[in-house]
């Protein structure tokens, strides 16, 4: 079993902050609510003049600040709300970088449990690239795609980029843990086209429908499947939960969180959470809050590391390994 290890790590949160009180002058709503039933106190939301591209590369930047850029041999971007269509969030990143062309640049749509899925796919392309390494992002607008007059949702998300460097790792293990349950009524956002084709026929009032989720139900299925999956890639790497040093869990409710860490009888003390600053910022929440873990000193070579997400598709993901590796390395 071949390890991963984390090279360097990025996060970019704008600097706008939309608290509690200023949503209680949008919708009904009050921030005890909000802090009681997901524990969140503030979220950022970009600026006019901010794109996923340029929230996506201050990340990366950060990510890549010591490394070597001609080692990146995989760009692997997770996003639901892309600049464009085509090209790619992942392509437009290897240009604002300066990465060389002979890489294998793609974009994912696994909603939030992207950044985790991004790891996967990239230790996996790895695997024929000896002495490559990958940049992995999950990036989100989701100011783009809520809805302000919906106070179930709007109360919950942010905008934020979380990056990570990694390189397969030999000497260390690492196993992963994903499934798919598509469902398109429980949490979904229809896609917008704006083209003039005589051949379609569209409603001249046609509203974009926003994000829109039966939160009670996405709440079930993420405490469900979470700690399960959990399980599942611990198992394959025949470590038990009282092993990890650090659990990190994708941001969408304080309660969700408590309930998987209960679940799986997990140390909570292990867990980092931000979601009181950041709100859901989707597939950017786990590079967020690794790019935290990492800049806070408390990981240690050989600390072994766990993260999990859930999200939208329905999808849900998990990855252990052992960080295997200590900034003083020479690359
Ligand atoms: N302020 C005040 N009251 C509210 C608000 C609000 N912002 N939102 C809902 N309420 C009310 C409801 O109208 C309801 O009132 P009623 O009983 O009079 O009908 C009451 O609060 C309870 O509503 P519930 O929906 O039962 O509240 P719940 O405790 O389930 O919390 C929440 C709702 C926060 C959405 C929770 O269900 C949740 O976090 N679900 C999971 C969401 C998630 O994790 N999504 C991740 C995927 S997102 C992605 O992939 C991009």
């Amino acid at each position: 079993m071949c390890g991963l290890t984390i090279l360097g790590t990025g996060g970019y949160s704008p600097p706008f902050t939309l608290t509690n009180q200023m949503l209680e002058g949008i919708v009904e709503t009050d921030d005890e609510w909000i802090r009681a039933r997901t524990g969140i106190a503030e979220r950022r939301i970009a600026a006019a003049d901010e794109t996923v591209l340029s929230m996506a590369l201050a990340a990366s930047r950060k990510a890549l600040a010591a490394l070597d850029r001609t080692k990146i041999g995989v760009v692997v971007a997770a996003t639901i709300t892309p600049d464009y269509i085509t090209p790619s969030l992942s392509c437009l990143l290897q240009r604002g970088l300066g990465l060389s062309e002979d890489i294998l640049a793609l974009d994912i749509n696994c909603a939030c449990s992207g950044f985790v899925m991004a790891m996967k796919i990239a230790y996996a392309l790895l695997a024929d690239m000896p002495d490559r390494t990958a940049l992995i992002l999950g990036c989100e607008m989701l100011s783009r795609v809520t809805d302000y007059t919906d106070r179930s949702t709007c109360v919950l998300f942010g905008d934020g980029a979380g990056a990570a460097v990694i390189r397969r790792d030999p000497d260390s293990a690492a196993a992963f843990d994903a499934g798919a349950r598509g469902n398109d009524e429980l949490l979904f956002c229809e896609a917008q086209y704006l083209c003039n084709s005589p051949f379609i026929a569209r409603p001249r009032d046609a509203e974009p429908s926003g994000l829109k989720m039966n939160g009670q139900e996405v709440f079930r299925f993420a405490v469900e499947t979470s700690a399960e999956s959990v399980r599942r890639s611990l198992s394959r790497a025949g470590v038990s939960v009282s092993d990890v040093d650090h659990f990190i869990f994708h941001q969408a409710n304080r309660r969700i969180i408590d309930g998987i860490v209960r679940k799986l009888g997990a140390d909570a003390e292990r867990c980092l959470i931000n979601i009181a600053n950041y709100g859901n910022t989707s597939s950017a929440t786990c590079g967020i809050a690794l790019d935290e873990l990492f800049r806070s000193g408390r990981v240690k070579r050989g600390d072994k590391i766990v993260i999990c997400a859930f999200g939208g598709g329905l999808t849900y993901a998990s990855v252990y390994f052992v960080q295997n590796y200590e900034k003083s390395e020479d690359l």
